[in-house]
């Protein structure tokens, strides 16, 4: 997360809770995408440079000191319909992967560990009803955004232009019951704050801008602007020199997507806890909540920690991955704060 400052200061202007890393060099290119074909993945623990980060909101295994609270406000307890608006240009090959982990939430028949069995954590969350986050999630609707309605620059409150445009648009209906609406960046749109202090943020939009009160959050593709800050691990900081250990694998060989996606896992996660920011946090600051995602940011497996992101798998080439997905994919995505084990929990633990 960010400095105090800032976050109120954003709030201040109507934008919310980030996933928040500190400004590094950029030096990564992203690949083209194939398909991995995984026959029997080695278990490994590797050693990467610390994250980035500017704070202490990172809580590698369980602590005392972590005073998650529930704020007595809404989860996302009925089926969630999310709304994906692809701001920029976007090739199909990147869609459809963003889209198979999306779907693989509710996909129950992929190998474990799967994205399904990481929504479980999720879904131990409740709300004072006693309801559960709910564990089905899918795609309600699209909306390409080609012409960069709003330009190749956007502002925390243009961002909810963004949805505004969206939701005017036909066939994206205002959904203010069971809708999430997910705006992704394009790698050459640039937006306030990315890089320097947020990989990613949720928040909820204002009637004034968009007529409705609608949960929404924003993850930006970072390939060619930050690898190293929203795409870690798969970039790492360039001050470790030529002696430090290196990057890793990604997945889906395409470091700016592959980043996201943990992002966007971390986003989602956050979004169905805290939907109006005024349910699952920890910390005595409305204004700059500790959330179920930031609290295990850069932790992927057991043993994480000190430099390490914890236990996870590589495949024949050496791609990364912690979770299985719909459609053979592999993806490498954050562990999520348990509020059963009080401590960051993923279905690739080893027990
Ligand atoms: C709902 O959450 C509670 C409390 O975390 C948990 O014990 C229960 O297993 C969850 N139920 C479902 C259906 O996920």
């Amino acid at each position: 997360m960010l400095q105090n400052t800032l976050l109120i200061l954003s709030l201040l202007i109507g934008i919310g809770v980030c996933s928040c890393r500190v400004e590094v060099k950029r030096n990564e290119e992203a690949h083209m995408q194939t398909q991995a074909l995984n026959t029997n993945p080695t278990h490994f623990n590797p050693q990467v440079p610390p994250l980035p980060l500017t704070s202490s909101k990172r809580f590698e295994g369980s602590s005392e000191f972590v005073k998650l609270k529930y704020h007595m406000g809404p989860v996302l307890s009925s089926p969630i319909n999310i709304y994906l608006i692809w701001y920029g240009k976007w090739p199909q090959s990147q869609k459809l992967l963003i889209k198979d982990f999306l779907l693989s939430i509710s996909t129950r028949s992929a190998p474990s560990p799967s994205v399904a069995d990481w929504w479980t954590t999720v879904s131990l969350y409740t709300d004072q009803t006693g309801a559960n986050i709910s564990r089905s999630v899918s795609i309600a609707g699209e909306y390409a955004d080609l012409r960069y309605s709003h330009g190749t620059h956007l502002t925390r409150l243009s961002v909810q232009e963004v949805i505004a445009t969206a939701v005017q648009a036909k066939p994206f209906p205002v959904d203010h019951r069971n809708g999430i609406y997910l705006i992704l960046t394009a790698e050459d749109v640039t937006v306030e704050d990315f890089c320097r202090a947020v990989c990613g943020f949720h928040y909820f939009t204002f009637p004034s801008k968009v007529g409705y009160t609608l949960p929404y959050a924003w993850v930006g593709n970072s390939g060619k602007q930050c690898p190293e800050v929203c795409a870690y691990p798969f970039a790492v900081p360039g001050y470790m020199g030529g002696g430090g250990p290196g990057h890793l694998t990604p997945p889906n060989d395409n470091v700016g997507v592959d980043g996201m996606l943990s992002v966007i896992g971390h986003e989602l996660a956050e979004l169905s806890s805290n939907p109006l920011v005024n349910a699952w946090y920890a910390g005595e600051d409305p204004t700059a909540p500790t959330e179920i995602g930031d609290l295990c940011e850069g932790l992927y497996g057991s043993g994480g920690g000190g430099g390490y992101i914890g236990s996870v798998m590589k495949d024949g080439q050496g791609r990364t991955f912690n979770l299985n997905g719909r459609n053979g994919r592999k993806f490498l995505v954050q562990w999520i704060w348990s509020p059963v084990l009080k401590a960051c929990a993923g279905p690739n633990a080893l027990d």
